[in-house]
């Protein structure tokens, strides 16, 4: 009997194996128990609003609760040891995103512990990532694009950070990632810049490119909102993005075929999705001489964006005033933080109409045709201002004026946007942050 005994128990040894691991496992576990009772006591879960698929969205505001954000405070730094450092490329040779500086932040989310996690400082590093991440299967990520500047005084400025830490916050809902307190990011983020401050270039036409992302980490192919997630920022040296013509403005192309976004789709949010799918349509287009795409939509071939810019147009109205004018926040366009600046500075001289509106490619021609279209131009982070001398459009080859201004708008808008960003005047967009 007691041989019986033994070896039933063998047996049930041999078909329960696995919960021995899983028992071991929840042990090592338990002392984050505390923190996920404690946070489930006093921070109400944060569920992201519905999408509204049906309609153009307007751009809200995000909904977030700061209190259940990770915290500057509790940023945990460790440097780089001196044989990690990177020699710093010349100034001439900088490109867009080739180099990165030697240390980044970085942010877990893990539901299972609690949610955000400390903030940490470290070496720049590979990431290891699980194959099965779901942000490398659905595109369940966002990214965010700024820059620090090195001003004439030798102080470092950020130009307007909180919008981009809002924009992250509506692309983070939208996709099912954890929110967090945008402050508390950039207050990271400065401390991350201050420790790579001699990767901030010691020039007017570079800056230090900032790559904030986040994406979806948990390691399931379920397509829903990820238990685990990662936030990192890295930073890049860079100067120019676009290539131009020798007079440094570009030509683009208007395929009425192709769309970068559609109504109730995500085109007003920095996702990575919104950025991929238009490579074929940019090479087609280089092929034929152009440098960008003119995104077009609808059966009217509204003018939507320029490459991964917003589009401005300068012309005279129908009351004979000279207008600034760009498509409107329909959820089509991407809410950028140059075009709102520049919305917002221009609507303050008064020499100037500025205007949100629906411009069509027929529109685009008729003003032309009549000498009424002075300039064209795109407007990112990125690039800052991009002068368009050309367009090429089914048969049409439009020629615009941008560069025939003797005063255009763009250059206005361009210097004043450095004079603020390299501190050459004081303005509440600059922030000095070292
Ligand atoms: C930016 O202006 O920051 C951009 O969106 C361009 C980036 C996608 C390279």
């Amino acid at each position: 009997m007691p041989i019986y005994r033994g070896q039933m128990f063998v047996k049930w040894v041999f078909e329960n194996q696995h919960k021995f691991q899983a028992v071991r496992k929840c042990s090592s576990s338990l002392r984050y128990k505390e923190v996920e009772e404690s946070a489930t006591q006093t921070q109400p879960e944060h569920v992201a609003p519905p999408a509204d698929a049906t309609s153009p969205a307007p751009d809200t505001h995000p909904q977030i609760t700061p209190e259940i954000s990770f915290k500057y405070d509790d940023l945990q730094v460790t440097l780089a040891a001196p044989y990690q450092l990177q020699p710093k490329p010349d100034v001439s040779d900088l490109g867009f995103g080739k180099y990165f500086t030697d240390h980044m932040l970085r942010i877990h989310y893990h539901k299972d512990l609690g949610g955000w996690q400390k903030p940490e400082i470290t070496p720049f590093e590979n990431l290891n990532l699980h194959p099965a991440a779901k942000a490398l299967h659905y595109a369940v990520q966002l990214f965010e694009g700024l820059k620090a500047y090195r001003g004439v005084d030798d102080k470092i400025r950020l130009f307007r950070p909180d919008l981009n830490m809002e924009r992250m916050n509506l692309a983070a809902q939208r996709s099912g990632l954890p929110t967090f307190d945008g402050d508390e990011l950039v207050k990271c983020m400065s401390r991350l810049i201050q420790i790579d401050q001699e990767w901030v270039p010691h020039s007017e036409t570079s800056t230090l490119y900032i790559r904030p992302t986040l994406i979806g980490t948990e390691p399931t192919f379920g397509i829903m909102a990820p238990d685990s997630a990662l936030l990192f920022i890295i930073l890049s040296p860079v100067s120019t993005y676009y290539k131009t013509t020798d007079d440094g403005a570009v030509s683009i192309y208007a395929d009425p075929n192709v769309v970068r976004a559609f109504p109730g789709g995500v085109g007003n949010r920095k996702v990575g999705s919104n950025y991929g799918p238009t490579i074929e349509t940019t090479a087609r287009a280089a092929k034929m001489g152009h440098h960008q795409v003119l995104w077009l939509f609808g059966p009217d071939h509204e003018i939507t964006e320029v490459g991964a810019m917003n589009i401005f147009c300068v012309y005279i109205n129908d009351a004979g005033d000279k207008q600034l004018s760009t498509p409107p926040l329909n959820g089509l366009i991407l809410p950028g933080v140059t075009r709102r600046s520049i919305l917002e500075l221009a609507s303050q001289w008064e020499d100037l109409t500025v205007k949100e509106e629906v411009l069509t490619m027929n529109r685009i021609i008729e003003l032309n045709n009549k000498g009424r279209l002075l300039e064209m131009f795109g407007a990112g982070t990125a690039v800052l201002i991009s002068p368009i001398s050309r367009v090429g459009y089914l048969d049409h080859d439009i020629r615009i004026p941008t560069m025939k201004q003797s005063q255009p708008v763009f250059q206005r808008v361009k210097d004043t946007l450095l004079a603020i960003q390299y501190g050459h005047i004081d303005h509440p967009y600059a922030t000095v942050i070292s």
